[in-house]
């Protein structure tokens, strides 16, 4: 089974209420022009505009997530924010494991792993980070690190229908810096190897592994016309029109 190509917006803390509700109707006004586009969309904006975005994405086809969100259904987590409160907001993925939370929130691998449970059983597909930072990558570490977080983050009973997995090296997120297409392939296809002893070759195989870091409308193509790379997480790019949807275009959406 073909892959379907994910191409997606992490807003992180970015957008007030008019910026986002503008940048959500210039998207979903994009996306419709493309009729039946052949790629999947998603924007995720921050909690405080999510409900905002559904309405100016109202008849196009691109669907909400949030960045984050805890692993309990309610109770006294003053701050957080569960995955029912996502989907009954109209989301229906979440990002988790991010480097910028497993740094600035110390966020472990079994933390991401708990909170994907819990999203996938409110009904959340899962978008999970991996990926190194420089001093590993230098170490030649890449590989063994991001083998670790996935065996470590990823919740034994994932499948293909509810989980994306993320390869975002931390050194090339906001930098402009991007690892080669090589090195690239190289890391997807040892991701690949691992989701398949982890989740069996079936998932395996029909599980999107997307590129995340400084992805652009000019590299867009090298990377996602790579075999083992099936979308992209877009961070900066993504907060302007023009670019979110020319990286789209430029990989053949
Ligand atoms: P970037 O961010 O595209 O701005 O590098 C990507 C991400 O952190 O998801």
């Amino acid at each position: 089974m073909a892959r379907k190509t994910l191409i997606a917006g992490n807003w992180k803390m970015n957008g007030r209420l008019a910026d986002g509700v503008d940048l959500a109707k210039g998207i979903a006004a994009e996306v419709k022009k493309l009729g039946k586009p052949s790629c999947e969309f998603l924007v995720c904006p921050p909690f405080t505009i999510l409900s905002s975005v559904k309405k100016a994405l109202r008849g196009a086809k691109v669907a909400l997530g949030a960045q984050d969100c805890h692993f309990a259904e309610k109770g006294a987590h003053t701050g957080d924010i569960s995955p029912l409160m996502l989907t009954d907001l109209g989301c229906s993925y979440v990002i988790l494991g991010h480097s910028e939370r497993r740094a600035d929130h110390f966020e472990s691998n079994e933390l991401v792993n708990k909170k994907a449970v819990a999203a996938h059983q409110a009904g959340l597909k899962t978008v999970i980070c991996i990926g190194e930072t420089l001093e590993q990558r230098d170490a030649g570490k890449t590989i063994a690190v991001c083998s670790d977080q996935i065996l470590g983050s990823v919740p034994d009973d994932s499948t293909a229908a509810d989980t994306v997995i993320a390869y975002e090296p931390v050194w090339a997120i906001g930098t402009g810096k991007t690892p080669t297409a090589s090195d690239v392939e190289e890391v997807h296809a040892a991701v690949r190897k691992v989701l398949a002893k982890k989740l069996g070759k079936g998932n395996a195989n029909k599980m999107r592994i997307l590129y995340g870091g400084s992805v652009k409308p000019s590299n867009a193509k090298e990377f996602l016309s790579l075999p083992d790379v099936d979308g992209a997480l877009i961070g900066g790019a993504s907060l302007k029109v023009e670019d979110f949807m020319a990286i789209a275009k430029n990989s053949g959406c």
